[in-house]
């Protein structure tokens, strides 16, 4: 019995009953044709999570006009020949038990031209403020076209056996571009105070309702602050709601931001979980109509909390539901700790920009139709040398389908490199995500054996038919005149050792790591000095948190240095070079971290091919990489064998 009674409470909007108070919020997945047609990957998808027992499901934001299509990974909407696709997808998704509504978007200034081959319109030419293109300005005809477009494509959402329509008039799309007072300069009707500039939006909530069924819930997403000097605040929403709830909205779903705030839109772990949820409280606040809240919304309690003290009405869960597509069904069973959380680590939004969706945790994205952990009908006895996050995955896959499985870690604890990325300022969510694969591997009847170290002789002895590599990379110094001084750490011994090292440090390469440690090491108040040779900080990690971890060091005054080489390390010195300026030393530091690179670790391979029969290799041991691919390849393996 679950202790989250109003989270599991029934709900409506409009003619759509509710299961629970969950909806899945609407997310790109490019899993969709290059035309925007359905595919059955897709279908798979949506139709596990409706499994996954989440309220109702928002599909991903699809286009209604091919010139609004941000780019080929955008399903579409805007011709009858998409309606049969839409339905099968949606008759699956019923078929399941779920619900679905369907999310309806137009890009305006941020559709990219390379992809439309054609100029981007906007209610006024203002460029976007991601690709800098100018727009055209579209013509009161053309306004009125698009309104009538809108109400078209919901006509269609009908015919497809869709539960509802979402309006996208957020995220800096073109109906919120009509919304903002940044992006609408506009002198007729459609442009000026906030009732002029909600027209647009106005008219198509008013046109779709004729051209829809009676009470067919027609739900508009706001961005109720855009995260800018100049565009729109909650005061400013609050009457843009009043204004759709009079037009016959059937519910204001309170999102946040546009393209010029984008590393706020989608929170990344630097960011508070609930971040927006005081937005959708305030929309409550002035209007009768059911509010969504959304934004880093991952504990149940916190999800319990927003309803029982009547914050919002429903809670919309995002990557929460690309990370672990049962959620809803696992806190309703009290499955807490089975949950596979997400790490608000962004790797999801990233890939799309230019291939499918990936997650970091859940590795089974696109690949859900597949019989995830069928049982082998030939039981083998295995060894995993490694508990990092590949080890790990491999030994839950491997267990769970009834291998024999054998866990070697040479350290007295399990997640490898994964626990010194968790060490990081705001990095808690890699640690619950280490004692979930922990605790995932502790249901299984595998062996798992602690400062147990893989030698040729050991692995002989034990006599394995299969021998799955995840020992993660070979770390190598980089080379750099004077790194052998006594002062001189490497990142993870820096990170292992705060208590015995000193005030001011000088970190050498600014990558990921660097980054990282330098935040760690700042927020214990020492001075910290980061220098990279490469033209940005923190190259190698996802844009989100890139953009946050510097900002962070840059307010808690860490020197960085970009384009900036350093050739020599003394004891408390290093000498940084720059193309045409003189060598500068900068001194006076107490300890110098210098990188490791991270080769593939071919340590044991070659030694243990002549008597293993079979041997795999898996995560950084293939490459150094990160999670994402550790996971990847440890479950991989484990689905093959
Ligand atoms: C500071 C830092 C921050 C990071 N941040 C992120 C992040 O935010 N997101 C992300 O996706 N990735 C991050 N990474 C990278 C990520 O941690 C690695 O890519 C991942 O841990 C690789 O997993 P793995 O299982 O392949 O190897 P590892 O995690 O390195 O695990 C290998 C394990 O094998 C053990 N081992 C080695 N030799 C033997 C032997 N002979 N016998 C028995 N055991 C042995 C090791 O002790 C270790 O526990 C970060 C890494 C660091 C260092
Ligand atoms: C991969 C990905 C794709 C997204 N695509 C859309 C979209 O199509 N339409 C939309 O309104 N928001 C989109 N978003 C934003 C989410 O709907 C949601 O607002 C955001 O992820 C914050 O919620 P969360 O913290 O629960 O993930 C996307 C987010 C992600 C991670
Ligand atoms: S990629 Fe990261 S942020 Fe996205 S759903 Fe997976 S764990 Fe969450």
């Amino acid at each position: 019995m679950t202790a989250f009674t109003k989270l599991f409470s029934p709900f409506k909007i409009g003619s759509l009953n509710i299961k629970n108070r969950t909806v899945m919020s609407p997310m790109e997945t490019h899993l969709c044709d290059a035309e925007g047609f359905v595919t059955d990957e897709i279908i798979n998808y949506y139709k596990e999570r409706a499994t996954g027992g989440v309220g109702y499901i928002t599909l991903e934001n699809t286009a209604v006009d091919p010139v609004g299509r941000v780019n080929d990974g955008m399903l579409c909407i805007y011709d009858d020949k998409y309606i049969s696709g839409l339905k099968k997808l949606t008759e699956c998704i019923h078929a399941a038990g779920g619900k679905v509504v369907i999310q309806l978007s137009h890009a305006g200034r941020e559709a990219l031209p390379y992809f439309t081959g054609t100029k981007p319109v906007a209610p006024s030419a203002i460029p976007s403020p991601l690709t800098k293109e100018v727009p055209g300005e579209l013509t009161i005809e053309e306004v009125r076209t698009l309104v009538s477009r809108f109400a078209e494509c919901a006509e269609r959402t009908v015919k497809a056996g869709f539960d509802g329509v979402e309006i996208h008039m957020a995220h800096g799309y073109l109906v919120n571009q009509f919304l903002s007072p940044e992006s609408n300069a506009r002198t007729d009707d459609y442009g000026g105070d906030t009732i002029r500039r909600s027209q647009f939006a106005r008219e198509i909530v008013e046109n779709i309702r004729k051209r829809t069924p009676h009470d067919y819930p027609v739900i508009c997403r706001i961005s109720a602050d855009e995260y800018t000097d100049t565009g729109i605040k909650l005061e400013e929403s609050k009457e843009i709601a009043r204004i759709l709830e009079k037009a016959g909205a059937s519910a204001i779903h309170v999102s946040a931001c546009n393209y010029a705030s984008a590393f706020y839109n989608i929170p990344c772990y630097y960011l508070d979980e609930g971040c927006f949820v005081h937005l959708a409280e305030g929309i409550k606040s002035v209007i009768k109509i059911p509010v969504l809240a959304v934004g880093r919304i991952l504990s149940p309690s916190m999800a319990e909390k927003i309803l029982q003290e009547n914050k919002a009405d429903l809670i919309v869960l995002g990557r929460a539901l690309i990370a672990d597509p049962c959620f809803p069904n696992k806190v309703r069973d009290g499955k807490l700790e089975d949950i596979r959380i997400c790490l608000s680590c962004n790797r999801c939004i990233e890939s799309i920009s230019d291939k499918k969706l990936v997650c970091t945790v859940n590795p089974y994205i696109g690949k859900e139709g597949v019989s995830q952990l069928q049982k082998t009908l030939k039981p083998r006895k295995i060894l995993v040398i490694g508990g990092g996050p590949a080890g790990l995955a491999a030994t839950h896959v491997l267990s769970s389908r009834g291998h024999n499985v054998t866990l070697w870690e040479k350290d007295s604890q399990l997640g490898g490199s994964f626990r010194y990325a968790s060490m990081a300022p705001m990095k808690e969510p890699m640690k619950k995500f280490l004692d979930y694969q922990i605790n995932q591997v502790k249901k299984t009847n595998s062996s798992v054996q602690l400062n147990k170290e893989a030698t040729v002789s050991s692995v002989k002895a034990l006599s394995p038919n299969v021998v799955i590599l995840a020992h993660g990379a070979k770390h190598v110094p980089v080379e750099i005149k004077g790194g052998q001084h006594d002062g001189v750490l490497n990142v993870k011994r820096a990170f292992m050792n705060i208590d015995s090292i000193g005030n001011n440090i000088a970190i050498v390469g600014g990558g990921a790591e660097g980054c990282e440690l330098a935040d760690f090491l700042a927020m214990r108040g020492k001075k910290v000095t980061l220098v990279e040779m490469r033209r940005v900080m923190g190259l190698e990690l996802v844009a989100h948190p890139r953009y946050h971890v510097c900002e962070r060091l840059k307010k808690m005054g860490a020197r960085l240095y970009v384009n900036a080489k350093v050739t020599e390390i003394g004891r408390d010195y290093i000498i940084i070079s720059r193309r045409r300026e003189a060598d500068q030393r900068l001194e006076g530091f107490d300890n110098i971290v210098i990188p490791t690179l991270h080769q593939s670790n071919t340590e044991l391979i070659s030694s243990i091919q002549s008597f293993v029969p079979e041997v795999y290799t898996v995560g950084d041991a293939v490459e150094g990489r990160t999670a994402l691919e550790a996971i990847a390849e440890g479950t991989e393996i484990g689905m093959k064998i």
